[in-house]
């Protein structure tokens, strides 16, 4: 069975073939330059965008897996959580295709995607599981109890960690998405230079706040007198990393030895950060976890792991119809009430 996945919900417009619930015959990912100058999405442009992109996208999708509309079996959309607008455009797209080809649709959590990403790097994965979702717009650690069944064992009380990484990086005046430009910046860099502040680092808290440590950037940057430039900026840049990667590993690893869990995980955009793969890694090996760290293209949002977990849905009987919605939050969803 081949399932087409479509993933709109924020800057990335991006379409993927998935095979038999694993083999990924193609993955195409537009990601959206117009924000730039704006230290972060522009909801409006995003849609706009998003509706340029989809067809090409779609088409090539289909092209680099060498098949034909026809040969789409079900498609898969992430209908939640994102930015309403830009979730309307791939649903109202899927909905018109799904018609047109008389395949079913099921809509798909983006953060379930994320973790679904640990499900087709490694399928095989011993669960229950410990999975640390670090995206722009989510910081979670999500315990898998089983493929579908996950309990939040806590979360950010404020920004995400990619949002401090695109705030900072606005700060010192830096494009939008800052968070791969920050980690080449901070290469050499030493990261014990700066002390920037972990929050709420009480052990049995599985809560995390990244807010205080963007205002203790701001105020370094005013002490210095400035943004720093050359191996001053990469020590700084390091420091800052160091700081959230910190406080996430820390927090991953508590779970972890909470819940007796015997995997950790990764996923979301961050997880594609090196310093944040390369520390939790060793951290949970070097404590007897078994780890699971998927590709940085399945980290970052992608159309395959949306795929991946329509499929799941499917083989559980639970697609949708066309009248799918879509929905700002997780929690609406839940509650069953619906956006538009
Ligand atoms: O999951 P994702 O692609 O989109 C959302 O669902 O938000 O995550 C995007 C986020 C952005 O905040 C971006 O700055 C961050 O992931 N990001 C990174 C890296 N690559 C992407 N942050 C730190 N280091 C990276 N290499
Ligand atoms: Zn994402």
């Amino acid at each position: 069975m081949r399932v087409l996945g479509i993933e709109t919900s924020c800057d990335e417009t991006a379409a993927a073939v998935l095979e038999d619930g694993r083999r990924i015959l193609s993955s195409v990912v537009f990601s959206q330059t117009i924000h730039a100058d704006f230290g972060g999405v522009v909801p409006e442009y995003a849609s706009r965008e998003h509706t340029g992109a989809i067809v090409p996208v779609v088409d090539s999708a289909l092209r680099e897996a060498s098949i034909s509309y026809d040969g789409v079996d079900a498609i898969a959309v992430t209908n939640r959580p994102g930015l309403v607008g830009c979730l309307l455009v791939g649903v109202s797209f899927a909905k018109a295709l799904a018609y047109s080809l008389g395949v079913p649709i099921v809509g798909v959590d983006h953060i379930e995607g994320h973790i679904f990403a640990v499900r087709l790097a490694d399928p095989a994965v011993t669960l229950p599981a410990v999975c640390l979702v670090v995206s722009g717009g989510h910081t979670e650690i999500i315990a898998i109890e089983e493929w579908g069944r996950y309990e939040t064992l806590g979360r950010t009380r404020d920004d995400a960690a990619g949002e401090a990484f695109d705030k900072v990086g606005k700060l010192l005046g830096l494009s939008y998405p800052a968070g791969p430009e920050i980690e080449k910046l901070a290469v050499g860099g030493d990261a014990w230079s700066y002390d920037f502040p972990r929050a709420m680092m009480e052990r049995g808290n599985l809560d995390m706040s990244f807010s205080g440590l963007k205002t203790a950037v701001r105020y370094k940057v005013e002490d210095l007198g400035g943004v720093p430039s050359g191996k001053a900026l990469a020590d700084f840049l390091a420091s800052f990393q160091e700081a959230i990667v910190d406080a996430l590993v820390t927090k991953t690893l508590w779970a972890a030895e909470e819940r007796a869990v015997p995997t950790v995980c990764l996923g979301g955009g961050v997880a594609a950060n090196g310093a944040l793969r390369q520390r939790l890694t060793e951290e949970a090996e070097a404590r007897g976890f078994g780890v699971v760290v998927p590709p940085k293209s399945l980290c970052t949002d992608n159309g395959a792991v949306i795929a991946a977990v329509g499929q799941s849905l499917i083989d559980a009987g639970r697609v949708d119809d066309l009248t799918l919605s879509v929905s700002a939050s997780r929690e609406a969803a839940r509650a069953g009430r619906h956006v538009s």
